[in-house]
């Protein structure tokens, strides 16, 4: 099922001002049945005209919220940092197919870049709920722009790397997963900056992953094909309905 309502924001705070803010919406609807790596459309205002789509970072079924953690880019994001407690916000979610959750024998490997950790909180919190034991390792450019990083650690051991080493390991996340036994691992899912899917799809055979992908979309609900990526059988999936989530082994990256 698919809402479309007017939350309520209960909050709207900068993690790093000017950049990177949370912000937690009141919305039972959506948190009753929101899986990890859905997302949602969200009107920011007048201008842009189309909704934007946004990750739910958060569920919590009990107070009836979600969150979501998103980067100021351009004029839609800029108007939600703008946005204060009590006013509502125009959201059609949950959206999207999420990752898989289950019990897992083995650990399970959650890999974020930059902007892309956002679905991937929940998706943590839920796969510790189901009993898994979880390494994070997550990739921001600097010290100075990296963020959440006290979430993440809450839910198992986080690594991070960035590029000018000011934080953690120099590099990308490469730098961190070139050194590790990812046969060790159940599972991986990833989501980050398109570069980041393309070398993780290298590794698609040392493990079972799972990638939640972003394409420029339209309407965000299936209809305008403005979001469609290329399948490894020639075929062509919609970003916004058959994923975000797939499995690596399905996307392809090729031209
Ligand atoms: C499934 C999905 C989940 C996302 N989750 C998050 C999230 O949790 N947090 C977050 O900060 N960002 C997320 N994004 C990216 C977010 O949608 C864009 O940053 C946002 O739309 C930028 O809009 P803008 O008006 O601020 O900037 P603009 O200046 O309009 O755009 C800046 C850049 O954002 C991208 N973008 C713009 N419009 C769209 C659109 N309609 N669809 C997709 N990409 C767009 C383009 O790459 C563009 O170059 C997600 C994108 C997708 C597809
Ligand atoms: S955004 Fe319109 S079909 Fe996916």
């Amino acid at each position: 099922m698919i809402f479309k309502n007017n939350g309520i924001i209960i909050s709207n705070e900068p993690i790093i001002e000017d950049f990177v803010y949370l912000m937690k919406i009141n919305e039972k609807n959506i948190a009753d049945i929101a899986k990890p790596g859905q997302f949602l459309e969200i009107k920011t205002g007048s201008v842009p005209l189309l909704r934007k789509p946004i990750s739910i970072f958060e569920v919590d079924k009990v107070a009836e919220t979600i969150s979501i953690l998103y980067q100021v880019k351009g004029p839609g994001t800029k108007n939600l940092s703008e946005l204060k407690a009590n006013q509502q916000l125009d959201i059609i979610g949950p959206l999207g197919t999420g990752f898989t959750v289950k019990k897992f024998d083995n650990k399970c490997l959650l890999i974020g870049g930059g902007i892309g950790i956002a679905p991937l909180y929940d998706l943590g919190l839920k796969l510790k709920e189901s009993g898994n034991e979880i390494e994070i390792v997550l990739g921001f450019s600097s010290k100075d722009t990296s963020y959440a990083l006290d979430y993440f650690s809450k839910l198992g051991t986080l690594t991070v790397a960035t590029m000018d080493g000011s934080l953690g390991i120099k590099g990308t996340v490469e730098a961190i997963l070139s050194n590790y036994e990812l046969n060790t691992f159940d599972k991986a899912y990833a989501c980050g900056p398109e570069p980041m899917l393309k070398y993780l799809k290298t590794l698609e055979d040392k493990v079972n992953l799972e990638l939640s992908l972003e394409a420029y979309m339209g309407c965000g609900l299936g209809a305008c094909l403005s979001c469609v990526c290329k399948m490894t059988d020639g075929t062509y999936k919609r970003v916004c309905k058959e994923g975000p989530v797939f499995k690596s082994k399905e996307v392809s990256f090729d031209e």
